[in-house]
């Protein structure tokens, strides 16, 4: 059976490919075995990354609209399976989150944050766990540790909280940074802690 954790926020810019390819890469360093990882987004963003630095062990499917990320979560024998969704284009992250165990959901500090990250949950079938990774933080200031404070006051979980980080940020043609890849280890223990439990047969 396979698990398959979606990268989903309606906003663009916040973190979902560098997101993806990190949970992947994390996937395989923690020897969780062979990896899908489903680029969903027409700009072939985490595509790109992958083809020009391969992860051993991830296999990428492009996969740019509803009916073909619905196909494509459900092809292949990995086990495990993260989805790079699009911005915008509510179909196709509809079609993403309908197949979804786990959402994790990239986002940053301030500005118009909060309100598409809340636009976001509200796409989550209740069922499905979700959390909150805060992506290119700046640690040790007064505006992550309020942002930090106030999802939790909304009874949100934060599954990771990523530093800004050059190596982080040089995607494609480096390799992944070991910084970055402990940091998404953590947020996969969080998304494969109690993903949702699928009827029999699917
Ligand atoms: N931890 C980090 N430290 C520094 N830069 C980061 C970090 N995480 C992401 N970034 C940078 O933020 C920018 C946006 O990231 P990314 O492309 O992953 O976002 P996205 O949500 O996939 O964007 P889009 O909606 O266009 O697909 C990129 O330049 C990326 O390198
Ligand atoms: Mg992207």
């Amino acid at each position: 059976m396979r698990t398959v954790i979606a990268v989903t926020n309606v906003k663009g810019g916040v973190g979902k490919t560098t997101s993806a390819v990190y949970l992947a890469g994390a996937a395989i360093r923690s020897g969780r075995g062979p990896t899908l990882v489903v680029d969903a987004d027409p700009q072939a963003s985490s595509a790109e990354w992958l083809e020009e630095s391969p992860v051993a062990g991830v296999r990428l499917v492009e996969a740019p609209t509803a009916r073909l990320v619905a196909r494509a979560m459900e092809a292949g024998r990995e086990r495990l399976a993260i989805v790079d969704s699009p911005p915008g284009d509510e179909k196709t992250v509809r079609a993403v989150l309908e197949r979804a165990d786990a959402v994790v959901i990239p986002t940053r500090v301030g500005g118009p944050e909060p309100s598409r990250v809340r636009a976001t949950i509200e796409m989550v079938a209740p069922a499905v766990p979700r959390g909150i990774v805060i992506c290119a933080a700046r640690t040790g200031t007064r505006d992550l540790e309020d942002t930090i404070a106030s999802w939790e006051d909304e009874g949100e979980a934060i599954w990771g909280v990523v530093p800004e980080r050059v190596a982080i940020a040089s995607g494609a043609g480096a390799p992944l940074s070991i910084v970055g890849l402990v940091h998404y280890e953590n947020v996969l223990i969080r998304a494969l802690d109690r993903p949702r439990r699928r009827p029999a047969g699917r």
